[in-house]
């Protein structure tokens, strides 16, 4: 038995709604976001707009969102597409349940469900206690990389 077969957090998983923005938007904060309930809505109706990606949240029996999950499809030249874990997060007061598994879980199912072979995650070299998480749950370590980054200035109009 794994751990996302067993249900120790009595939450219910489903598809992130409007509703939910607000605490959505207070969890990114946990993740190390912050970002506005305006700026989070925005995201995840774009997110939601095709069959690539998609954002589930964890609701507890007394109706609070616990956590959510991003997950999408990462297409290269390369690679056959893949599934991709963009941001999970579990609420501080509601971790250590299996909360997290039950996200991890559902982002499995929906990428089994749009023909996805693999489901990965980049996590930082920071988040020691998330890397124990994956490996709880079936993830193995396959590489370390280096992000790089580069501001755009917007070019000025033709
Ligand atoms: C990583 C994260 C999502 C895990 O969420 P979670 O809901 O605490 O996860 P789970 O409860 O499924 O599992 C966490 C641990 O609790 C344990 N656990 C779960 N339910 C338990 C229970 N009822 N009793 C005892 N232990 C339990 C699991 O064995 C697991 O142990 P491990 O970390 O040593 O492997 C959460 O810690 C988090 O939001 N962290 C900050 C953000 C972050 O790092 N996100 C990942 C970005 S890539």
């Amino acid at each position: 038995v794994t751990i996302a077969d067993r249900d120790w957090s009595g939450c219910s998983i489903r598809p992130c709604v409007d509703s939910d923005v607000e605490r959505v938007a207070h969890l990114a904060g946990q993740l190390g976001y912050r970002s506005t309930p305006e700026e989070v809505g925005q995201r995840v109706r774009e997110m939601q707009r095709g069959r690539d990606q998609a954002v589930f949240v964890a609701e507890t029996a007394d109706g609070q969102v616990a956590g959510w999950i991003g997950t999408h499809i990462f297409r290269s030249v390369e690679l056959d597409a893949f599934a991709e874990i963009s941001g999970l997060v579990v609420d501080e007061t509601h971790r250590s349940r299996g909360v997290g598994a039950r996200l991890v879980g559902a982002a499995e199912q929906w990428a089994r469900s749009v023909g996805a072979r693999a489901l990965c995650v980049r996590c930082n070299i920071v988040r020691e206690r998330a890397h124990r998480f994956y490996v709880a749950n079936g993830y193995e370590q396959i590489k370390i990389q280096k992000i790089f980054r580069k501001p755009l200035r917007p070019t000025a109009p033709l």
